[in-house]
């Protein structure tokens, strides 16, 4: 049935656990970019809630623009092909750009939208990231900045989907086991 228990195995970090992350990760953005106008850009869907959050712990003047791209779609792994579902409405030439994601797996998806923003002119380009599971590296991307490391378990809420669905959650949970054996990925 569609209670919550019976999806989640466990909490893997609280809503305070992910502001304590937001909180420290806008301090450090905040002194890195000072002076500087950066452009945040959200990779939809999964960076929605991770971005709100941050970008209001960051005393930056900022603008905030969104990708939408994806490598999975409603699939379990990672198809290898990025897509780019939509496009930013700001021109990038010049600008200093901080990808905001929710979590980095194979790392495709992000190599992608760096190697987008720079050669479409960017001065700089560089991520802060959630969730880094390091494990599952299928390409070298470098990660700038993110809040925690994870293993190589199936991770839904504050954003991250199972099939779409649990995005909404306040806290980032595990899958139970029975839907992590379906997943065998992020
Ligand atoms: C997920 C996640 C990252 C990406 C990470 O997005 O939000 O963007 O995959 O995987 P990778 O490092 O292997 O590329 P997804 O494609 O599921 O789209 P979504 O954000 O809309 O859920
Ligand atoms: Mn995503
Ligand atoms: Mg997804």
């Amino acid at each position: 049935n569609d209670n919550i228990n019976n999806i989640i195995d466990h909490k893997l970090f609280t809503e305070d656990d992910i502001h304590a992350m937001c909180v420290k990760l806008g301090r450090q953005l905040t002194t890195d970019y000072a002076g500087k106008k950066p452009l945040v850009v959200g990779a939809l869907k999964g960076a929605i809630f991770f971005l709100t959050d941050l970008v209001r712990e960051m005393d930056v003047k900022e603008e905030i623009d969104f990708l939408d791209v994806s490598s999975y779609g409603d699939s379990l792994e990672s198809t290898g092909k990025v897509k780019l579902i939509s496009d930013l409405v700001t021109d990038v030439q010049g600008r200093d750009v901080l990808i905001v994601e929710d979590i980095v797996d194979t790392g495709l998806t992000l190599k992608y939208m760096k190697d987008l923003l720079k050669k479409r002119g960017a001065r700089s380009v560089k991520c802060c990231v959630l969730l880094n599971k390091e494990s599952r590296r299928r390409v070298d991307v470098e990660i700038e900045y993110y809040g925690s490391t994870v293993h190589n378990e199936f991770v839904v809420g504050y954003g991250l989907d199972f099939m779409g669905y649990y995005r909404n959650l306040r806290y980032i949970g595990v899958l139970k086991a029975e839907f992590i054996k379906l997943a065998n990925n992020k």
